[in-house]
């Protein structure tokens, strides 16, 4: 019966979420060495879905990375609300293409409900503009293709009718700390990775509004709200004062940052925020909701719609709001479900508790390290600590055996010139007992390399 595979896969999956408080934040390498049983020649014969399901949940469970668990603290990803993963296999059962209204009614329908919560809490016009996309990179992507559009069309050039070639000036202004995703775009854009003006930033990574210079033709200024390594959010109001003079567009890219103005005792590092034309974040990382989920918020309509609109016959449409209009691609998955599932499970006040109790359990690595004698180079402001563990050659050993020893998993960076382990907590599912055993186990290793070999 085919209803017997999908009650399979779900209880192979509840299994598994079953499993991530008492497993290790990463797998074993002879869990990963045995992916190599995947790797079999494409048989002749049909398989039953049975046996496929069961090959995932024996091989491939044990080498997934515990990043939905509450000991994941690498890079910026967020874990899965129940009611989140819960919509997303709804979902999958649907089978959507979330491209327009007359593709799926219930898409795009939840889609728009999902952008006017948004816009609520980010506390944005609610005449603003948004894309639903695969994350912040395609989000900077996308809000960044309307400011290419809105600056070029100001000089009277349509970049999106008429390309680059031959186009007036335009200057793309980018903090030295930005997140490569940024020059990834504008190099996407035909803007050039290497062609921006880097703007300097201070200590803690934030742009220096006062070394914005003058220049002539239309200009991008490209800010970000939360530092992918300190948390640090660049002054956005002041940035759009200047910008003003300029007659600039500015664009924020609030990957994790933007969450904090959920938060009514975090809010007040957006000072200013509503100043910009666009703002990008991601929903897989603060929100908590499957991958993959990002958003790109436009001010100016047309100008994102004039780079992004579809047209053809075949796809004419209702008279709604249409996704394929705001966004680069047409057929994509009804990502709108899920947001919409995350933020009616949690409520304001839980999307609230949830960015404060991230924030909080940062603030006690950072003071359970400090104690211990070891260095926290930033400002804990949000949810980002780094700390050294000495020189470089010290820091990246503690990394490697805190790595090896599996409680928990942090990665390493270099944060003005000294080498750091980052810790980012981005999940619901991390508790105060997460924190006090990730914390035992990175002292334990950091007190075992000042004085000989990691332990195995
Ligand atoms: C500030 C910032 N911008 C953009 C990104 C890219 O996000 P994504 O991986 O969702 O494309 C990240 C990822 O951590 C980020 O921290």
């Amino acid at each position: 019966m085919e209803e017997d595979v999908y009650r399979l896969a779900a209880q192979r999956a509840i299994e598994y979420l079953s499993a991530l408080p008492s497993r290790r934040a990463v797998p074993r390498s002879g869990d990963v060495e045995a992916l190599v049983q995947f790797d079999s020649p494409l048989g002749e014969e049909p398989e039953p879905a049975e046996r496929i399901v069961e090959s995932l949940a024996s091989i491939g469970s044990p080498a997934t990375v515990a990043s939905s668990g509450g000991r994941y603290f690498g890079f910026v990803i967020g874990g899965t609300l129940p009611a989140a993963l819960a919509a997303d296999w709804m979902v999958t059962a649907w089978d959507q293409s979330a491209s327009s209204d007359a593709a799926s009614p219930v898409a795009a329908a939840l889609e728009a409900v999902s952008l006017h919560w948004l816009l609520d809490i980010f506390e944005l016009p609610q005449a603003t503009a948004g894309a639903f996309v695969t994350g912040a990179t395609m989000a900077n992507f996308t809000a960044l293709a309307a400011a290419r559009h809105w600056a070029l069309a100001r000089q009277g050039w349509n970049v999106d009718a008429d390309g680059l070639a031959g186009a007036p000036p335009l200057t793309a202004m980018v903090s030295a700390e930005a997140h490569p995703s940024i020059s990834k775009s504008l190099g996407l854009l035909g803007l050039g990775r290497g062609r921006t003006v880097v703007i300097q930033t201070d200590e803690q990574g934030r742009m220096r509004p006062d070394a914005i210079p003058d220049v002539d033709g239309a200009v991008i200024i490209c800010a970000q709200v939360g530092n992918v390594n300190t948390g640090s959010f660049d002054p956005i109001e002041a940035i759009c004062s200047r910008a003003a003079e300029l007659d600039a567009w500015v664009h924020v890219d609030g990957a994790f940052g933007l969450w904090a103005a959920a938060s009514p005792s975090h809010r007040h590092l957006l000072r200013g925020i509503g100043g910009a034309q666009s703002w990008s974040t991601d929903a897989h990382k603060w929100l908590n909701v499957p991958y993959d989920s990002g958003m790109a918020f436009v001010s100016d309509v047309d100008a994102l719609t004039e780079a992004m609109a579809m047209h053809a016959d075949y796809l004419a449409v209702g008279e709604g709001r249409q996704p394929k209009h705001y966004i680069p691609e047409l057929s994509r998955r009804a990502r709108g479900v899920d947001i919409w599932a995350a933020l009616r499970s949690l409520g304001r006040s839980g999307l609230a508790a949830l960015v404060d109790t991230c924030c909080r359990h940062a603030t006690r690595f950072a003071d359970g390290l400090r104690d211990a004698g070891y260095e926290v180079l930033n400002d804990v402001v949000l949810n980002q600590v780094l700390v050294s563990f000495g020189d470089a050659d010290a820091t990246r050993r503690v990394i490697a055996g805190i790595q090896e020893d599996g409680t928990c998993w942090c990665g390493g960076t270099v944060w003005h010139g000294r080498t750091a382990m980052r810790i980012s907590v981005t999940s619901w599912r991390t508790s105060d007992e997460d924190v006090e055993r990730s914390l035992e186990a990175m002292l334990r290793i950091a007190r075992h390399v000042s004085t000989g070999p990691v332990p195995g």
